[in-house]
């Protein structure tokens, strides 16, 4: 059982989804079945997180709150918290201060999908760490769109650059952060870019300049998937629909893991299944109580 809390960071206004986002946060958009945010989401469980903050813009709360309530339904605790203006992914951990009471975190941003065999693994020995930072790097055909990792000639990190017009290397850094207990600290002392943003790449060279940001590279074999235009959002939703048909399991359900994790029991599983009535994913939930 871990100690980590969780912050789901749901902020930011969706510009490159307009007119979708118009009034409507882009983190509840549906993936094929499921609103985005649960797939993240499930990433905080599988590392056993339970305890969790959403980070959300004020306007975006209740509707945040309204689809995913308190957390109890999952055996989860939910704190709601507002970012007033988008300032930088690094401001969470200034809001999430009093949150965290200086302990440790995993924080994940609301619309990243991670899949694949041996995740639940990789989260649990970055868990295990209790000091410094640790991130992943993802082999991606377009680095120049993320937070990018330079190597040194021994293939240790020596920086992390945010969206380089050159990426110094095809490594993205994905939008998942296990942090120590100093995060907040830390990031109080990031000042604004010129983007007017608390950078999370200034936070992790903090980490790095003190030796202690560990950067695990992630292999083929996990899919990390963009959400961040139309068509990688389609095309994330056909992905978890195929494998989902395919294999007749599902991708991100808070449900299916609460219950795994025996967070939750088999009367509450049914109740959420009965509630989604003949909905695939109803469906779903009632097969796994009749394996
Ligand atoms: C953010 C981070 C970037 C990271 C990415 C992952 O970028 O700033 O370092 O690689 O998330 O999704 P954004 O998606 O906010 O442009």
């Amino acid at each position: 059982m871990t100690t980590r809390k969780g912050i789901v960071l749901a902020g930011g206004t969706g510009t490159r989804l307009y007119p979708i986002t118009l009034g409507l946060s882009k983190q509840l958009l549906p993936v094929y079945d499921k609103p985005m945010i649960y797939y993240p989401l499930s990433v905080l469980m599988l590392t056993g997180i339970r305890d969790i903050a959403l980070i959300t813009t004020p306007q975006d709360q209740a509707q945040f709150q309204a689809m995913l309530g308190d957390g109890t339904q999952w055996g989860l605790s939910f704190t709601y918290i507002v970012q007033p203006a988008p300032e930088g992914l690094a401001q969470a951990y200034v809001l999430a201060r009093d949150f965290l009471a200086g302990g440790p975190s995993a924080m994940v941003l609301g619309d990243n999908i991670f899949f694949g065999h041996g995740l639940p693994e990789i989260l649990a020995e970055a868990d295990a760490r209790p000091t410094g930072a640790t991130v992943f790097g993802y082999h991606v055909a377009d680095p120049e769109r993320y937070g990018v990792v330079a190597f040194d000639a021994d293939g240790r990190a020596r920086a992390i650059v945010e969206k380089p017009a050159v990426p110094p290397s095809s490594y993205a850094v994905t939008g998942l952060y296990f942090l120590d207990g100093s995060a907040p600290d830390r990031a109080a002392g990031i000042r604004p870019s010129a983007r007017g943003e608390l950078e999370i790449a200034t936070l992790l060279e903090m980490y790095l300049a003190d030796g202690l940001l560990e950067v695990q590279r992630i292999g083929r074999g996990y899919a990390w998937l963009d959400t961040g235009t139309h068509g990688s959002l389609l095309d994330a939703g056909n992905f978890v629909r195929t494998l989902a048909e395919r294999q007749g399991m599902q991708i991100g359900s808070p449900d299916e893991i609460a219950f795994q994790q025996g967070w939750i029991d088999a009367d509450a599983l049914r109740a959420r299944a009965e509630a989604f009535g003949k909905t695939g994913y109803g469906g779903y939930l009632m097969s796994l109580l009749a394996p």
